[in-house]
């Protein structure tokens, strides 16, 4: 087997934690079941290309009690886990990520990946995708699956480009994904990673949320419910005007800037807060990003503009200004709820991830009919995967009687 992984020593913590991440994943439990006994994935090879945290090992433990092999590796040098990557390489499962691997490491643990030569791969920002377009072109599976919106907005550019060879599932665009793992998981887990790097009081601030798609709505809601004063700042107007109705301020880049005390990007856009945002922050003003790429923040420029720069704790970098203004970065502007806390909680990745196993099986049942494009799961499958959710939290879901079936099939009902 062959992985690279920080410590094989921290496995049965490991083993712990996936066991609990695994108890409220019921949905992906249930598909666990049926796979066992169906096996539908028996001489799949899939290659995985995601966060390892536990919810991922739970998946990878799904797809392999399908008869799949699996291997792993990291989609962020900072998100990995390394007693969930050295649990799963205990289970037998290949894992090459080290949590603060350098960039060239990252990309070697990808080629490790795709030389098992995967029937399926799966990302959560395209890069597989990305290598098997550049330099590993001589590998092609059956498909690929996306997991989040930066990921799926590369795969659309390489469609549109004519430049896509095989075709992809954007798993990110179904309801029961983005509207609970992006809103919800991204909402939390954002103020839980800014709640552990700083340990500040959110009751009272002024919490800037750049970006108002599935994910910032999320983190403006959960920052609202703790008490701060929540300012979006947004490129589309009919996004801006839903925030300004949700009753938060709407502000330009630079307005917010100046009164901000907490920034979070979520935009998946790169240099939403760059030098002309510096220039008017306040002292002591706090910066982090929860999209995808470390690209949000212009990094680069503010270590330019330092006269010094110091850790102050854990995910906590401050830089000082030539006027002698502090600015402080979380988790070196990389995705503040997976660098600083544990990512999307578990009862949320059960969806998402329930969804990666169903694309996996609409794959398979599609298979040779697929085309070099992006797909969107099928909606009985999002009926499937809310209705299992549902049942799971014992909520109860409504049924149509035939009359109003049929009343809502007809067209002759008027005034
Ligand atoms: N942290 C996580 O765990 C996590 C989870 C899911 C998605 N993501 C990532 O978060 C990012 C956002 O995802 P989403 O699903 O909310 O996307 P989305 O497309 O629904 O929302 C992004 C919003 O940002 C706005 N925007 C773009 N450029 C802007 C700018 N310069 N200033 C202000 N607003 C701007 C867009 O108009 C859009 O409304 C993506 O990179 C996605 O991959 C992160």
């Amino acid at each position: 087997m062959d992985y690279d992984i920080a410590n094989p020593e921290l496995a049965a913590e490991g083993a712990r934690r996936i066991a609990w991440a695994g108890r409220r994943m019921p949905v992906l439990a249930s598909l666990r079941e049926r796979y066992q006994e169906e096996k539908p994935f028996v001489g799949m090879r899939f290659g995985a290309c995601m966060h390892v945290t536990t919810e991922t090992a739970n998946l990878m433990l799904t797809l392999r009690a399908g008869g799949g092999e699996v291997s792993l590796c990291a989609s962020n040098p900072l998100s990995t886990q390394d007693d969930v990557a050295a649990a799963l390489v205990a289970e037998g499962i290949p894992v090459n990520a080290i949590r603060g691997e350098d960039t060239e490491t990252y990309y070697q643990h990808l080629q490790t990946v795709l030389d098992t030569e995967p029937t399926i791969t799966m990302d959560d920002g395209a890069d597989l995708v990305t290598l098997l377009h550049t330099e590993r072109t001589e590998i092609t599976p059956l498909a690929s699956m996306e997991e989040t919106t930066t990921g799926v907005i590369r795969l659309r550019a390489m469609e549109a480009e004519g430049e896509l060879r095989f075709p992809v599932v954007a798993v990110n665009d179904s309801d029961t994904k983005h509207l609970f793992d992006n809103r919800h998981g991204t909402g939390q887990s954002s103020l839980d990673g800014v709640l552990r790097s700083t340990n500040m009081l959110i009751a009272g601030r002024t919490v800037v949320v750049v970006g108002y798609g599935d994910c910032g709505q999320g983190v403006a809601q959960r920052a609202d419910g703790l008490g701060a004063k929540v300012v979006v700042v947004e490129v589309d107007a009919v996004r801006a005007l839903s925030a300004a109705m949700e009753g938060y301020q709407v502000m330009t880049a630079t307005d917010a800037a100046a009164v901000g005390d907490l920034f979070i990007t979520v935009t998946g856009n790169m240099h939403v807060l760059r030098e002309e945002h510096f220039a008017v922050m306040k002292d002591g003003a706090i910066l982090s990003n929860a999209g995808h790429f470390d690209v949000e923040i212009d990094l680069k420029r503010l270590g330019e503009l330092a006269v010094e720069n110091r850790s102050l704790r854990e995910n906590l970098d401050e830089f000082v200004l030539e006027d002698g203004r502090r600015i402080l970065v979380l988790a070196e502007g990389r995705l503040v709820n997976l660098a600083a806390a544990e990512g999307h909680p578990a009862d949320v990745m059960d969806m998402s991830f329930a969804n990666q196993a169903l694309a996996a099986e609409w794959i398979l049942e599609n298979r040779g009919e697929l085309e070099a494009k992006v797909y969107r799961l099928p909606a009985y499958l999002d009926q499937q995967v809310a209705g299992l959710k549902l049942e799971s939290l014992g909520a109860g879901l409504e049924i149509l009687t035939p009359e109003q079936e049929s009343y809502l099939e007809s067209w002759r009902h008027g005034t």
